[in-house]
């Protein structure tokens, strides 16, 4: 079996996206955001009331956010959003792309969690950010993570783990892959053993992620004109920088 460096099918997010509502359950998000909603009021110039989510998924964040915030996920896969309107009924969801979308509404605090990591160019992460800032208010709060940076980033990011909901279990293998440390872009391989009812099938996905420093995430978050705030968080047990950025 051939695979190419730079394919990025994403069937998490389009035909298996009931896969992630098992291997990624709700109940992992909860504490994280959690600490999400505590460093965001510290940082705050104002009392946060409103909160958009860019790259919301399946709504698993949202499901935490919603009990303090007025939430609006945004998500590019119409699959994900499926899912997150059912776990989050009081939720607004809006199909759009966190690259381009534009919003009539302003909020108080923005959200780019575990989607950043789909921006695999320089433009792209300026066009998110730039988004974040052109839907909040003045003063207002953006956070995000730098899960995977140049600095960090190691061929021992493999890991595997077993999932079961009812009938059906889920084993699942995921590896990343540097095949050019020259570029700005890492491969995700995912492989999926789906037993149900006696019945083994095996899926496989491929995913492409960001690679970028952590002096241009800086850069990238001030030219877009953000002050900036960097906080080491641990998130699933690993050290990464947390950005709380005020939108001046
Ligand atoms: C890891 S999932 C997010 C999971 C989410 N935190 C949850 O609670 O279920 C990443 C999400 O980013 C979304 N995404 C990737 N690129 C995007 C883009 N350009 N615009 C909007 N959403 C995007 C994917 O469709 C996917 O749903």
């Amino acid at each position: 079996m051939e695979i190419n460096k730079d394919a990025d099918s994403r069937r998490l997010f389009k035909d298996l996206a009931w896969v992630w509502q098992i291997i990624s359950p709700k109940e992992g998000y909860e504490k994280e955001t959690e600490l999400f909603i505590k460093m965001m009021n510290i940082y705050s110039k104002k009392n946060i009331q409103t909160l958009l989510n860019l790259g919301c998924g399946g709504g698993h964040h949202d499901y935490t956010f919603k009990k303090v915030f007025k939430v609006t996920g945004v998500d590019i896969s119409e699959e994900m959003l499926y899912f997150a309107r059912k776990l989050n009924k009081e939720v607004r969801y809006v199909n759009g792309d966190m690259r381009n979308i534009s919003l009539i509404d302003k909020f108080d605090a923005v959200a780019i969690l575990d989607s950043i990591v789909y921006m695999k160019t320089e433009d792209e992460l300026l066009n998110t950010f730039k988004t974040a800032a052109e839907h909040l208010n003045p003063g207002g709060v953006l956070i995000t993570f730098c899960k995977i940076s140049k600095e960090s980033f190691t061929h021992e990011c493999n890991s595997n783990s077993v999932h079961k909901k009812g009938s059906v279990e889920i084993v699942s293998f995921k590896n990343f892959y540097d095949s050019d440390p020259k570029d700005n872009s890492v491969e995700g391989l995912y492989f999926f053993i789906i037993r149900e009812n006696k019945k083994v099938k095996i899926e496989i996905d491929q995913h492409s992620f960001g690679l970028f420093s952590i002096e241009t995430w800086k850069r990238i978050l001030k030219d877009t004109g953000f002050e900036i705030n960097v906080v080491d968080f641990n998130l699933r047990e690993h050290n990464i920088p947390l950005f709380i950025c005020i939108k001046k």
